[in-house]
């Protein structure tokens, strides 16, 4: 059985279920996702490998082959057609024409379940889905469940990592207009014991960890690599649950009354449905979203039991972010453009201004160690790796507003991200291309001899479609100091 067979069961059925790594019933063998890649614009559809079974990932890399590729519709298994797509404006605008939203990459977020190889929803701030026209979905003060599993190590402060119920407007109509999940270490609202992250509820106009509308101390800091995350609620009740999503049992972080606050009993959900930003398109969040469902009526904590256990035999595992040439960390490498006419330019940095120039072995010293770069563990993942420049110890390459610049390591979570960086095969099939690990969309690039974090033919002048592939595509060398 899927978890949707096990909702099912239990009489609270899935009125939206989402996946690119599975499909959620025994039986559903339709299409879970659709890529689209950049050389040409075209779009394929991703189904699972056999009824009931994992995303058949290759069918991805094949038509992904040699260019960029973005998730652009996550469909609904549950017969609903309640399909995720690019999220519109709202309260706040997003970064793409028209004020839409950023599509995830199609390969942000490498996972196996049972040793296959899918991937998952990569969300960076900026990244949304959304349907406004959902249908089956709780609204007004109707019971409804949802779980997801996320990935509990990808998480920020911003507004706001969601999934779930939320405004048909785009915008922020009122408290108890929305009923999501939430994770993240925001404290601008409610929060839980610890540090964080925590899984709390987007209600609207407040995430909450509990009955009262700051701290709920029984709810813990969570941060497995794979999270189960559970957020249901009904008239004057609601609970949060939680769980390692590869191993164990649930706990119930909180189950009880609806929150200290006017406006949240009686709830007024209305029943549109979002992913990876806030009620009214807040896009300043970041997470990792592999799969989840919305069900009617409130289901038990024996049926999310099970639930939960059939996440576990699915067996997610971490897969590698990086592929092609293999760096090795304490060694020095330069990085030599593949562009025609462009050839003898290397990777460098003239202070903080990172660019590309002619370097070789009679270029002066100065030169040679401004166009070589210490490979490190990533500072924001080390599955990735990150660049010290060799010029100025302690200095990384790290990507701002999506210019590259060498800045100085200053302890940050959010510099030790922006200078994480994952290599992987040339996508020109040159030499390596080297994502941005928290935008993984977004490749170093040279562009009028000047660095970026680019993406394949975005909205950026950078991002330029022409000679995008060579210009992210370098030889990595011995570096020259
Ligand atoms: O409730 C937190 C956030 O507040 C909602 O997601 C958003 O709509 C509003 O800005
Ligand atoms: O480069 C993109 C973003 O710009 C970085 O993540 C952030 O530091 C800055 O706001």
């Amino acid at each position: 059985a899927g978890p949707c067979d096990i909702y099912s069961s239990g009489g609270t059925p899935c009125v939206a279920a989402h996946s690119t790594t599975r499909a959620l019933y025994s039986a559903f063998s339709g299409s879970l996702y659709q890529v689209k890649r950049g050389s040409d614009n075209t779009t394929t559809n991703i189904a699972p490998l056999a009824a009931g079974g994992v995303a058949n990932a290759a069918a991805q890399d094949t038509f992904c082959a040699g260019t960029t590729c973005l998730i652009s519709i996550i469909y609904d298994q549950s017969g609903n057609n309640n399909h995720l797509t690019q999220a519109p404006p709202g309260g706040f605008a997003g970064p793409e024409p028209n004020g839409y939203d950023n599509l995830a990459s199609a390969t942000g977020a490498p996972v196996t379940l049972n040793g296959q190889k899918a991937y998952g929803v990569f969300i960076s701030p900026g990244t949304g889905y959304r349907n406004n026209a959902a249908s089956g979905t709780a609204v007004s003060d109707e019971a409804e469940g949802m779980y997801a599993v996320l990935d509990g190590t990808h998480y920020n402060g911003g507004c706001c990592f969601d999934y779930g119920n939320a405004e048909v407007s785009s915008k922020d109509t009122g408290n108890g207009h929305m009923e999501a999940i939430y994770f993240g270490d925001s404290t601008s609202w409610g929060y839980g014991s610890g540090s964080g992250p925590w899984l709390m509820a987007d209600l609207e106009n407040g995430l909450f960890s509990g009955v009262a509308v700051k701290e709920n101390a029984g709810d813990p800091s969570i941060s497995y690599r794979f999270l189960t995350a559970i957020v249901k609620g009904g008239p004057n009740q609601w609970a949060l649950r939680g769980a390692n999503a590869a191993s164990g049992s649930l706990s119930t972080y909180y189950s009880g009354a609806r929150p200290d606050a006017s406006g949240y009993n009686p709830m007024s959900k209305e029943g549109a449905i979002i992913l990876g930003i806030g009620g009214d398109n807040s896009i300043s969040a970041q997470g990792t979203f592999y799969e989840g469902v919305m069900t009617t009526g409130y289901p038990s904590d024996a049926t999310e039991n099970s639930v939960q256990a059939n996440i576990v035999a699915a067996k997610y595992v971490a897969a590698s972010l990086t592929s092609g040439t293999a760096l090795t960390v304490g060694s020095s490498i330069s990085l030599r453009a593949t562009t025609a006419g462009y050839t003898t330019r290397y990777l460098a940095h003239t202070d903080a201004t990172v660019n590309t120039q002619v370097v070789s072995s009679s270029s002066t010293t100065a030169l040679k160690q401004q166009a070589s770069w210490t490979v490190r563990a990533g500072l924001g993942n080390s599955a990735c790796v990150s660049f010290e420049s060799v010029d100025t110890a302690g200095s990384y390459l790290r990507h701002y507003n999506f210019v590259l610049q060498v800045a100085a390591d200053d302890g940050t979570k959010q510099m030790h991200e922006d200078a994480t960086f994952c290599p992987q095969a040339g996508i020109s099939g040159q030499g390596s291309s080297i994502r941005a690990w928290g935008y993984p969309t977004r490749y170093i690039r040279h562009f009028s001899d000047v660095g970026y974090a680019a993406t394949n033919g975005g909205y950026q002048v950078f991002d330029a479609a022409t000679s995008f592939n060579d210009d992210v595509s370098w030889v990595i060398s011995t570096g020259f100091a």
